[in-house]
């Protein structure tokens, strides 16, 4: 009798999962969408990111170069249905003009698992999000930043000191990894400019505080990429095996940091201009805050403080390092940045706030830099309210709440039809005249639209500080211990190159 009721529970388990996953067979065909051959029963397209072969990053761009020439393209995720969209307009259309269709990520966080990341805006909707974004939105306003500078020049002097140190201990010249290095950095101006307080990062022996949390929330490994890949694309799963974002330890770690910092504030009276302290006072004078109707809490002051935190360390290392490697790999290049870099800083006596918003080459540099290796090379939006999407090519698609919705920045940032030999790091593209006769949508490396990144700005100064100051001491030329050509680390899922960047570094 017993093996009666299993065999039944077997088979009912068995029906349940043959029907989701085949309930959408067929969705794109009769909607007229192209859809690519290929799709594997039960995982659809995707099921080379399930084998951890490849990961979003390169599936999207694989996606956006199998069709040429159409505007959308239909694809399904575990028998979900998922809309790539390819063309500019309908990208613009997506992130913009019809937000109110696509007003969602579509990842959700368990606030019970992750209680710090739940917080970040990236994965709130409605008022939540508005509320939460408008108050990020506040501590990178040019005057807030232009304070927030003072914090990174210091963190740049110790920069160029402990390259300094590694160079006399190699005598004249040593190997690093970029995104070891450039993460160091990035931590400490997070230590700085989210929670006020010294990481020791440039530390001779061993990482920093801050450089041991990004690392251990982020640095790529099999078990972190599987975790990732459940709550992104099979939140059911996620849920059931309480998969996190951030360990627990990490969480309770930052909270106990903030508390320190909020305690040691009030007791002594300090008062400093950075993000930490403009919510600090938002609490001390009992304003409301808006995503929970009640006072502002030192919980979510360590919420906010914990999306600065993270969202300013990982992405502008990631960018950091494939721009630095890249300049490696151009000496040309790399010399015409150094030379606008000393001219620039010898008229400003030093590399100043200023003297970074003339330093235009880099810009157009980094810039290039983030098109060949956008940090987040693919975003999901979901479908919230039903909405017809009309391509260039003559398709129509009706798209219905709850698809998902893709874009490919790493496709559509290296598309022939739009970026003539593609490959070639070439800073030019973005000079001003090249720059307004482009589709703005064509080049998004920070998103685009309402949900647009809030940090842009922030990331800007903090990297171009970083390549000035490097370039402005220091000669950097690729180790032969990169592989190359590139390939990316599957087991992530941003842009991160399999074995590392590595560099020779010199002084001057
Ligand atoms: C080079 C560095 C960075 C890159 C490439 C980057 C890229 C992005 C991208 C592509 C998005 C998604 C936009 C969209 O969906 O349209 C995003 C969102 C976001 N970014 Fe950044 N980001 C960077 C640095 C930062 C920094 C320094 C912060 C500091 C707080 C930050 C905070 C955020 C937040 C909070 C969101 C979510 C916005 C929302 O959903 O409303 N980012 N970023």
């Amino acid at each position: 009798m017993y093996y009666i009721y299993i065999a039944c529970g077997i088979s009912l388990l068995g029906a349940w999962c043959y029907h989701y996953l085949t309930k959408n067979n067929g969705y794109w065909e009769k909607k007229c969408v192209p859809c690519p051959k290929g799709a594997v029963p039960g995982f659809g397209h995707f099921f080379s990111m399930y084998l951890m072969r490849k990961n979003v990053f390169q599936l999207g761009e694989e996606f956006y170069n199998e069709m040429p020439g159409r505007s959308m393209v239909g694809l399904y995720n575990a028998g979900n249905p998922t809309l790539l969209v390819r063309d500019p307009e309908l990208v613009k259309a997506v992130l913009q003009t019809s937000f109110a269709s696509f007003n969602s990520n579509g990842i959700e966080v368990d606030p019970q698992l992750d209680r710090l990341g739940a917080k970040n805006p990236f994965f709130l909707v409605g008022d939540e999000w508005k509320s939460s974004r408008q108050l990020l939105s506040l501590a990178y306003t040019p005057g807030k930043l232009k304070y927030i500078y003072e914090s990174i020049n210091v963190v740049c002097a110790s920069f160029v000191k402990y390259l300094n140190n590694k160079v006399n201990q190699g005598n004249g010249e040593f190997e690093i990894e970029l995104k070891d290095l450039y993460s160091k950095f990035t931590a400490e101006v997070a230590a700085s400019s989210a929670f006020g307080v010294e990481g020791h990062s440039f530390s001779e022996d061993e990482d920093g505080t801050f450089t041991k949390i990004g690392k251990t929330i982020f640095q790529p490994t099999i078990i972190k990429g599987i975790k990732t890949m459940l709550i992104l694309f099979v939140p059911l799963v996620a849920k059931v095996l309480k998969a996190r974002f951030m360990p627990l330890e990490v969480q309770q770690l930052l909270v106990k940091l903030v508390k320190d910092m909020i305690k040691y504030r009030n007791d002594h009276n300090v008062q400093r201009k950075d993000s930490l302290q403009m919510m600090i006072d938002l609490k001390k004078s009992g304003t409301i805050d808006p995503s929970t109707g009640r006072e502002y809490d030192d919980e979510t002051i360590i919420g906010h403080a914990t999306t600065f935190f993270i969202e300013g360390y990982e992405t502008s290392s990631v960018t950091l390092s494939f721009f630095a490697h890249l300049l490696a790999s151009h000496l040309e290049i790399q010399q015409r940045v150094r030379e606008e870099v000393l001219t620039v800083a010898e008229k400003h006596n030093g590399i100043t706030y200023e003297a970074l918003q003339e330093m235009t080459y880099l810009e157009q540099a980094l810039y290039e830099s983030m098109r060949i290796y956008p940090a987040a090379g693919t975003l999901f939006k979901v479908c919230t309210s039903n909405i017809e999407l009309q391509g260039c090519d003559g398709i129509t698609c009706e798209v219905e709440p709850g698809t998902s919705v893709m874009i490919s920045l790493a496709g559509m940032q290296k598309d022939p039809e739009y970026w003539p030999d593609p490959e070639k790091f070439d800073p030019d593209r973005f000079s001003e005249d090249n720059k307004q006769a482009r589709h703005k949508f064509l080049y998004i490396p920070f998103g685009g639209g309402p949900r647009a990144c809030i940090g842009m700005r922030m990331a800007m100064l903090q990297i171009k500080a970083a390549i000035a100051t490097t370039l402005g001491n220091f000669t950097l030329e690729v180790s032969p211990k990169t592989q190359l050509p590139i390939k990316l680390n599957p087991f992530y899922f941003m842009a991160a190159a399999k074995g590392g960047l590595w560099v020779k570094i010199k002084p001057l």
